[in-house]
């Protein structure tokens, strides 16, 4: 067995914890929309078609914005297509996908599941194969009170009131080849920031996310986020960040480190932003909207659209099975993301439902939670108040990727008002288990009101519609209180939270 320290203080602090980092999103591909959150002929669908158990659980997985509507689909989107009365949309090609889109669910829709969730909408504008005139149309329809010709049309279709969308992707993955109406650094940043200039005389408020590159992996990481933000720095109050992780070639040990990579990602962006702002004598800071991530098998069949003349409805597509190794990646990416909270300001895993997603339905049928909902719906509901900045003392074990690494990874969070102090951590460790030491010496008498570790000697256990429940967080009863310490033991492939609370 492994032993590990982690020293708490109240007093080192990186910053809040944002309810945005517990962002999901709902782009137009595979059955996220159709038979995912929409399926009017389900026995929980309400009047707009829109599943009330996806809702429900969207709402115990403690999601608070969603990124629609894309995604790559949003980059050949035409959103006027899916406005006013259903029965006269007609379907549209989505090249993104290959798939036919059948305009059911718009915009107007979208708000509605939106307000019916509980979620703040955070909505993606086409960069790919339209411009600034197509982005204004869908923020006047969005957002003006009325008086004018979309607004009126946003009345006309039944939405009284504007919806006053604060969050706005100015695009998605603008350099990826596969990208529609992909472009260079130069282009796209001078199109991000007339688009976000003629945005912002619509609506001074908006909160506006420019592409950064599709990934650390792209040959155009860094170079293009300089660019993009030479030209559009001060147009824009966010710059994206996109990460999926799989387990290739067998490596478990090096998946299972996967965030050391998102971690030197971060520290690489916010680098380049803030190189740009000297540059460019800026004084506010350009903060990470870390607007993708999950794990994701891209290599699997699934996640090869269709091809030739079929271009299908809602069509199987990205349904990762998630195994426990998978869920613990997913927590580990969260206690990067709030790790890290000084610069992601906002999150939102991908997808939320069916397509790469916590959440699986069977059309018409039952609903069912994969293994990577729980890191995340017990990170969501119980980090509050501020990220501690921990001292973590823990021994290191070689990766094929990333050499040494530590076993152990954490992250705490203190909630000033109520004193709880949460715990997430992870033992990355494949055979050992961690000894796991919280030296509390800053947080006097306190004791532990919940301990639960997600693992399995299985590690490759993958929920199912039959079986979603044998494999969930169990108490973990090795937590003990001694001498304004906790000791608890983390077996291998583990994802654990500690919460403690004041005597
Ligand atoms: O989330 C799946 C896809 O991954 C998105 O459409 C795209 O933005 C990214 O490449």
């Amino acid at each position: 067995m492994y032993s590990a320290t982690v020293s708490l203080d109240p007093a080192f602090v990186v910053g809040p914890v944002r309810r945005r980092t517990f962002g999901s999103f709902v782009e137009h591909l595979g059955r996220c929309v159709y038979t995912g959150i929409h399926d009017p002929g389900h026995p929980t669908a309400d009047a707009d078609g829109f599943r009330g158990d996806v809702i429900e659980l969207t709402r115990e997985l403690g999601v608070s914005t969603v990124r629609y509507p894309g995604g790559n689909f949003v980059s050949g989107y035409r959103w006027e297509d899916a406005v006013g009365p259903v029965e006269q949309r007609t379907p549209r090609l989505d090249l993104a996908w290959h798939s036919t889109e059948p305009n059911l669910v718009g915009v107007d829709e979208f708000m509605r599941w939106a307000a019916r969730t509980g979620v703040e909408p955070m909505m993606a504008v086409n960069l790919g194969t339209r411009g600034v005139q197509e982005a204004l149309d869908l923020l006047e329809y969005c957002n003006v009170p009325g008086g004018s010709f979309w607004a009126d049309q946003r009345r006309a279709n039944g939405a009284e009131d504007p919806y006053r969308i604060k969050m706005w992707c100015l695009g998605n993955e603008m350099d990826g080849p596969w990208q529609i109406g992909s472009k260079t650094p130069q282009e796209y940043g001078r199109l991000a920031a007339e688009t976000a200039r003629a945005m912002r005389m619509i609506d001074p408020g908006l909160e506006l996310v420019v592409c950064g590159s599709s990934g650390s992996q792209m040959p155009t990481f860094g170079e293009w986020e300089r660019v993009v933000l030479t030209e559009a720095y001060e147009h824009v109050d966010y710059v994206s960040a996109h990460a999926y992780y799989w387990e290739e070639d067998g490596d478990l040990a090096s998946f299972l480190a996967s965030v050391v990579d998102m971690d030197h990602f971060v520290e690489s962006v916010a680098a380049t932003a803030d190189a740009v702002r000297a540059a460019r004598k800026q004084t506010k800071r350009v903060h990470i909207s870390f607007d993708e991530w999950n794990v994701w098998y891209q290599k699997r069949a699934e996640s090869r659209p269709p091809s030739g003349d079929d271009w299908p409805v809602a069509p199987v597509l990205l349904e990762d099975r998630y195994n426990v190794a998978d869920a613990v990646v997913v927590g580990n990416m969260l206690i990067s993301l709030l790790r890290n909270t000084d610069r992601v300001h906002s999150a939102s895993m991908a997808q939320l439902v069916n397509v790469i997603a916590p959440i699986m339905t069977e059309p018409g049928g039952r609903i069912w939670k994969q293994t990577i909902f729980h890191p995340f719906a017990l990170t969501a509901r119980h980090a509050a108040g501020e990220v501690l900045r921990l001292a973590i003392d823990s021994p290191v074990h070689e990766t094929a990727r990333f050499g040494e690494v530590a076993v152990l990874d954490a992250v705490a969070t203190h909630d000033a008002e109520s004193g709880d102090v949460v715990v997430f951590a992870v033992n990355r460790s494949l055979t050992e288990g961690v000894a796991l030491d919280l030296d509390l010496r800053g947080f006097p008498g306190m004791r532990v009101a919940e301990a639960v570790t997600l693992s399995n000697p299985d590690h490759t256990w993958s929920a199912t519609a039959d079986d979603d429940t044998s494999v969930l967080p169990q108490p973990n009863t090795s937590a003990k209180v001694a001498d304004d310490r906790v000791r608890a033991e983390l077996p291998p492939v583990s994802w654990s939270m500690l919460r403690l609370v004041r005597e």
